[in-house]
């Protein structure tokens, strides 16, 4: 691995599918980045062993007492294992708590995450199943900066996805996460390679600055 090379770290609780598309991309050269850490609040999660498979550096570190946020010495050690390992971006893949100072300091406008619905609709818990419920037709997923709220940082990318007739939950969420396996190394990739024009809210991925 350079010394200049981009450098990722993942958070992830869950099964690590989208984790799984990011570091396939940076092992085909379309993020030119590498994974240098991978951190899971749960022992047993299968993003650590995708990880492991791939020959990548993962952990369990324990999140603390609370259920939906890290404790305040469990962040500061999530944010310190990042720094030591040269982190640049911090890529939440299925990561299941809020993250809060002083590991927002610590990695500014440095965060980014994948939220399941076209946000602004649908922040929360099982996006999916919102929109479902709503009775929307076209929903998608949202790559965004990670700020202080939930689900509110600045727009980087989405991608649309129908909601047919038939659909359930399931079947909406399923075909999502497809959608999502494609956006999420796109942004991550114009992010790596330094293609983000940043203007406030305004996000755009390409040369031209952002009005
Ligand atoms: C995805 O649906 C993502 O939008 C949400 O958590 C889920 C993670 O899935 N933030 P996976 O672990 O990447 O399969």
């Amino acid at each position: 691995m350079s010394e200049t090379e981009f450098r990722i770290g993942v958070l992830g609780s869950g099964t690590g599918s989208n984790f799984v598309a990011i570091a396939e991309a940076c092992a085909s050269g379309t993020i030119p980045a590498s994974i240098a850490l991978v951190l899971s609040d749960v022992a047993e999660a299968g993003i650590i062993d995708r990880a492991r498979e791939r020959g990548l550096p993962a952990r369990y570190l324990a999140p603390g007492k609370f259920r939906t946020r890290l404790e305040e010495e469990a962040e500061s050690q999530y944010a310190a294992a990042l720094v030591t390992a040269g982190v640049d971006l911090v890529v939440p893949a299925g990561f299941m708590r809020v993250l809060k100072s002083p590991f927002l300091s610590a990695f500014e406008g440095r965060i980014v995450n994948i939220h399941p619905s076209l946000l602004p609709a649908f922040p929360g818990l099982e996006a999916w199943k919102q929109a479902w419920a709503y009775g929307v037709k076209v929903t998608g997923c949202t790559v965004h900066f990670v700020d202080s709220g939930v689900d509110s940082g600045a727009i980087i990318g989405q991608q649309t996805v129908p909601v047919l007739d038939d659909d359930t939950p399931q079947t909406l969420h399923q075909r999502i996460h497809g959608a999502e396996h494609e956006l999420y190394p796109k942004c991550v990739a114009a992010i790596a390679a330094g293609k983000l024009q940043v203007a406030g809210r305004r996000v755009a991925i390409g040369t031209k600055a952002v009005a």
